[in-house]
């Protein structure tokens, strides 16, 4: 038997010796407060499977009230809502993204009627209502138009915010939105909506299966001329410059799990909030590992979001957060 070093005594596994000891000795933790429930809404009576993301469905009206109201029972405060939109309301304007009685300023109100401690958060961005599947309208060379498409972001916003949002989040990482944007809803008398900015958002493979859910992929080309190179961190910093100083009240780093490098280099250069999205490819990577039999499940579930949590992220957005919420409510570990 080799005899331990005497000179040995810093041991750092008596920090591990036991549940309690490991409990006291833990640096971050997890907690229901801190996450967001990103949902998806259709206009129809019928709750659906999205084939793209198992476990998910696109939600009716009653469907998406009942799952919220059990998911602020168990202590989920904020919900962000991405709406499927019907192909026949779609168009090369967008114009169906600013219609105040359309799919998200009803449901805005519906849940602000019934649930109206939990917090709305909206997605500020054309794809779901542009007939060409971009984040902003597309001339005809093919290129996305900035300043044309933040005035549309305006709009948008303004909908939402009358509507009852608490927060708006663009995503479509337009030049120059934040502060056209906060502008505008100040102009309206919104002064007190916040904007969460998607500030780094790359151009990511990992938001496919989301684009199924929604039917929201881009009709030709990608989303490389707006959203974030996949190589580049210290861009992530000029971009939360730029949206901090045009008014972003939090920002937002997409996606989490792969760039949890530029989450920790973000959250330790800004005075103001950071949430991560951990993103439908994400998910879909988790969900199909753990079906096959290949990972444990909730273990791994656990640790890619402490993991989130623990690189810099205020809140973070999974959709696993109902679930996730279940197991810390149980205080089941
Ligand atoms: C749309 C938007 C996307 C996501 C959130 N908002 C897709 C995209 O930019 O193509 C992705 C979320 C996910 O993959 O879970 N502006």
């Amino acid at each position: 038997m080799p005899t331990p070093d005497a000179n040995q005594s810093i041991r750092p596994r008596r920090n591990r010796k036991s549940r309690a000891i490991r409990n006291l000795c833990r640096e971050t933790r997890l907690s229901v407060e801190s996450l967001i429930y990103p949902v998806f809404i259709h206009d129809s009576s019928r709750d659906e499977d999205i084939e793209s993301m198992p476990g998910c469905k696109r939600w009716s009206h009653a469907g998406l009230l009942r799952e919220l109201t059990e998911a602020h029972s168990l202590g989920i405060g904020a919900v962000v809502l991405f709406p499927a939109i019907a192909e026949q309301l779609k168009s090369k304007t967008a114009a169906e993204s600013y219609n105040d009685d359309g799919l998200i300023p009803k449901t805005i109100r519906a849940i602000k009627n019934e649930i109206p401690d939990l917090a709305v958060i909206t997605d500020v961005a054309l794809d779901p209502y542009n007939s060409d599947g971009h984040d902003g309208l597309v001339d005809s060379n093919g290129r996305i138009l900035n300043d044309e498409t933040v005035d549309i972001l305006c709009k948008q916003a303004i909908s939402h915010a009358r509507s009852g949002a608490d927060i708006v989040a663009p995503s479509d990482m337009m030049d120059g939105r934040v502060g056209a944007i906060r502008e505008a809803l100040d102009k309206e008398g919104r002064s007190e909506t916040s904007i969460l900015s998607y500030t780094a958002k790359y151009a990511s493979s990992y938001y496919g299966p989301f684009r199924g859910a929604l039917g929201s992929a881009p009709k030709s080309g990608d989303k490389k001329t707006y959203q974030m190179d996949p190589a580049n961190a210290g861009e992530a910093l000029r971009e939360a410059t730029l949206d901090i100083d045009e008014g972003a009240d939090m920002i937002m780093v997409k996606p989490a799990g792969p760039y949890l490098d530029v989450l920790a280099l973000v959250a330790s250069h800004v005075d103001v909030p950071v949430a991560a999205y951990q993103v439908s490819g994400e998910y879909l990577m988790i969900e199909s590992a753990a079906a096959a039999g290949w990972i444990s499940r909730e273990d791994v579930i656990r640790e890619s979001l402490t993991g989130i949590h623990r690189a810099g992220a205020n809140a973070i957005l999974t959709y696993y957060a109902k679930e996730v919420a279940g197991w810390l409510y149980n205080n089941k570990e």
